[in-house]
Order: structure tokens, then C-alpha cells, then sequence
């Protein structure tokens, strides 16, 4: 059945023509990013899942289902590029420790976070696994994530890389929005870093390949997790089948940016701890930085400085990284809060992050636009004015979401 949304403040993203033309997927970077392409008052048509027709004043065909929206704001579903919420376990006893002191790198070096996660994966059977990323998956559709990038990375061995990975992959057909796995196979390791991650690159990535062609791959590049040699070579050589995203400078930076250009990465993510040349580096690259607030909220209130990045013309993504260990949050809004708080975005850039952008970094030009023809994945808020989105925090901003072209019930 035909769906019209009338009466909306509808914030399109619509792409700003680059010499005359549009392109619904590409990046937003610098001044462009606060360009909401804003219809004050309009209708959206959805037919068979996608956006049919927006404007002013839309008929509705005959049997539409109608939502009056009364002026509240109807925007792209939120994209939430980076996630690791296939997880088992909890990390209560060692959150504990961080309040009294300990931070997030002692209790790596001494065996506890990801490590932590990664027993009770391996001790999770694929069941568990796969009901505890369907209640996630459930919350972030609530508060209007349609599309979830999701990684492995607590398996560390072939077999339960595969089983994270498998997980991920199942969950796609219980959830109506689009989940974009991702290998993680550089997320920590098991002995000695060197050959752990010589069996990697000869024995786990093959493995991985063979099952998953396209999936996109990803390494963590902090001193207690893959040295900078050990990710430039894993890229390498996955560079040749996979598209590569890295983890970097989120506690120390080491250089692994200019790495991550020149290997041509899809993105950076945490900058946390990235030097200004760096950014400026990267902001001219092709490379997009995705920016992670409410792992500085829940660890140590450190924040990647993304208004500088867009200010030296950066294409800038966000994400929640929704994990156990730094960010159990899946709140797409409280990220927003927190980048327009601290990492330096207006309300509007954070707005395209979380959408148009965050798609961009997942190779996705179907969405995170109202644009005909695009994917009908919307959300409707309960305000109406979209800074609302930013100042509110801690509840759910999010009325009605729409995946795909079906009300969510
Ligand atoms: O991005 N830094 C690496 N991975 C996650 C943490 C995962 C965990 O602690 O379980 C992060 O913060």
C-alpha cells in the first residue's frame, strides 16, 4: 500500500548540484555538511519501498495509508556506521574498576576488556548470540537507526570469527532494516602479536574471503591492540579483495592515518587523539573520519575535534560504536547530543553525519537522502525543529519509523 506523509518539516539532505549535477551519495565535506536541503512545509510519497514523489503539496493515490506529521520533522532513518553489538557477556565487574580509576588501556594490557568479550562469545552458542543481537537490533530501530553496520572481532580465531560473522549475516533476516556486516580481524590478539597476526593475513583472511567476497575489513591500531606494521601489512593485503576501515588514534596517535590514506581506506574512525596536520591530512583525502562521542562520554572525556576536520574541508561520519566495553549506548540522538557538545559539529552537521555521510562510509548511495527514488527509510520525530534533535537528550526523540517503505508497528 502507497504511504503519504503530509505536513512535515522534511529535511531532505537533497545534494547540493556540483556543476549542474546531483549525486545522492556522495560525502558532504566541509561547509556542505550543514546544508539540510530544508522543505519548511511538504509531502513524501512512498510506493513499493522507496521514495515516490516529494514536494509541496503530493496526491495521495487512491488506498494510501496517510500520517498527518502536523509539522514535526521528517528526515533520512539514522545510519549508524559503526557498531560492534554482536556481544555476549557483560563487563559490569571491570566498568567497576574504571569508576574507581582504572582506565580503558590498563585493563586491556592486563587481560580484561576486549578480551573479556571475547570468552563469552566463544563460550556463547550461535542461539545466544544471535537473540542478543536481535534485542540490540530492536532498541536501535526504536530510536530510529534503519541501517547498522555491525562488527566481528571478539571471536580472534577462525571458526569463532566465522560464527560472529555467520551471526551477523542470519540476523539480516529478522530485522527489517539493513545490517552491513564487517571482519574485524585485527580488533586484538592471542600470544605474540607478530605471528598472531601472520595467521591472519595467511589463514583467517583467506577464510574469511572465501565466505564473505565483499565484506568490508577492519583492524585497531592502538598499543595495546595491532601496531601500525602489523595493520599496514593485514591491509595489504586484504586491500586487494576488501575495502578497509581502521580504528586509529583513539587513545595515542602513531601514525597510522597517512597509512590509511595511502592504503585507501574508506575511513579512519576514533581520532580521538589525532595531531592537527593529521587531520588536516585527512580531511583532503578521500578517506572520511568517523567520529565516536560516547566512547570519550564513557571512558575519559576526550573527543575527537571534528569542527576542526570539516572546518579543513572534511567529509565527517558518526557513529555510537555501540559496545560492551567504551560505548553501551545505541542511541543515534545521544551521539548527536554529544558531537554538538563537544566534538565541535552544529546541530545540522551532526544531523548529516549520522545520515547521508554515515551511509557514504558503508558504500551506500540509496539512502540517507529524501530524494526520489531513494530507499523510503524515514523517521519521523516528535519535534519541530530538528536542533531539538541535538539539545534533548537522554530520551527518545524518534514518533514513527518507517523501513524500507513499512511503518514500523
Ligand atoms: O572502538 N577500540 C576498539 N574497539 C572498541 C572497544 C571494544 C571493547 O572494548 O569491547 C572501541 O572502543
Amino acid at each position: 500500500m502507497p504511504l503519504l506523509i503530509r505536513n512535515a518539516r522534511i529535511l531532505t539532505l537533497a545534494a547540493p548540484s556540483i556543476s549542474g549535477q546531483t549525486a545522492p551519495g556522495r560525502p558532504r565535506r566541509g561547509k556542505e555538511l550543514g546544508a539540510l536541503g530544508i522543505m519548511p512545509q511538504g509531502d513524501v510519497l512512498v510506493v513499493d519501498g522507496k521514495i515516490a514523489a516529494v514536494g509541496p503539496k503530493v496526491e495521495a493515490p487512491a488506498g494510501s495509508e496517510v500520517i498527518e506529521a502536523q509539522g514535526r520533522v521528517l528526515m533520512p532513518g539514522f545510519v549508524d556506521c559503526h557498531t560492534h553489538i554482536c556481544w555476549a557477556g557483560d563487563r559490569l565487574a571491570e566498568w567497576e574498576k574504571t569508576l574507581q580509576g582504572m582506565p580503558y588501556a590498563e585493563i586491556l594490557r592486563t587481560g580484561g576488556g576486549i578480551q573479556g568479550t571475547v570468552r563469552a562469545v566463544r563460550e556463547a552458542t550461535k542461539k545466544q548470540l544471535a537473540a542478543h543481537l536481535k534485542t540490540r537490533l530492536d532498541s536501535l530501530l526504536r530510536d530510529g537507526t534503519t541501517t547498522v553496520e555491525i562488527k566481528s572481532g571478539y571471536g580472534l580465531q577462525i571458526e569463532e570469527e566465522l560464527k560472529m560473522l555467520r551471526a551477523i549475516v542470519r540476523a539480516r533476516n529478522e530485522w527489517p532494516g539493513t545490517i552491513v556486516p564487517t571482519a574485524l580481524l585485527g580488533h586484538a590478539f592471542e600470544g605474540d602479536l607478530d605471528e598472531y597476526a601472520r595467521m591472519v593475513v595467511k589463514e583467517m583472511l583467506p577464510a574469511v574471503s572465501k565466505e564473505f567476497p565483499e565484506i568490508t575489513v577492519d583492524a585497531y591500531c592502538e598499543r595495546e591492540a595491532w601496531s601500525v606494521a602489523a595493520c599496514v601489512r593485514f591491509f595489504e593485503k586484504a586491500s586487494k579483495h576488501h575495502p578497509l576501515r581502521v580504528h586509529a588514534d583513539q587513545f595515542n596517535s602513531l601514525g597510522m592515518i597517512p597509512e590509511a590514506i595511502r592504503l585507501g581506506a574508506r575511513s579512519v574512525d576514533h581520532l580521538e587523539a589525532s595531531t592537527k596536520p593529521d587531520l588536516q591530512l585527512l580531511a583532503q583525502s578521500r578517506t572520511m573520519g568517523v567520529v565516536l562521542p560516547c566512547t570519550g562520554f564513557h571512558t575519559n572525556q576526550r573527543y575527537a575535534r571534528a569542527g576542526f576536520f570539516v572546518d579543513a574541508g572534511g567529509a565527517v561520519a558518526l557513529a555510537t560504536n555501540c559496545n560492551p566495553g567504551t560505548a553501551p549506548t545505541h542511541s543515534m540522538p545521544f551521539a548527536i547530543a554529544l558531537a554538538v557538545r563537544f566534538c565541535g559539529l552544529s546541530p545540522a552537521e551532526a544531523i548529516a553525519a549520522a545520515t547521508v555521510n554515515a551511509a557514504a562510509v558503508l558504500g551506500l548511495v540509496d539512502r540517507g537522502t529524501i530524494e526520489p527514488g531513494q530507499r523510503a527509510d524515514l523517521i519521523l520525530l516528535r519535534h519541530k525543529d530538528e536542533r531539538q534533535l541535538a539539545y534533548e537528550f537522554g530520551g527518545n526523540p524518534v514518533d514513527q519509523v518507517v523501513c524500507n517503505g513499512a511503518v514500523i508497528r
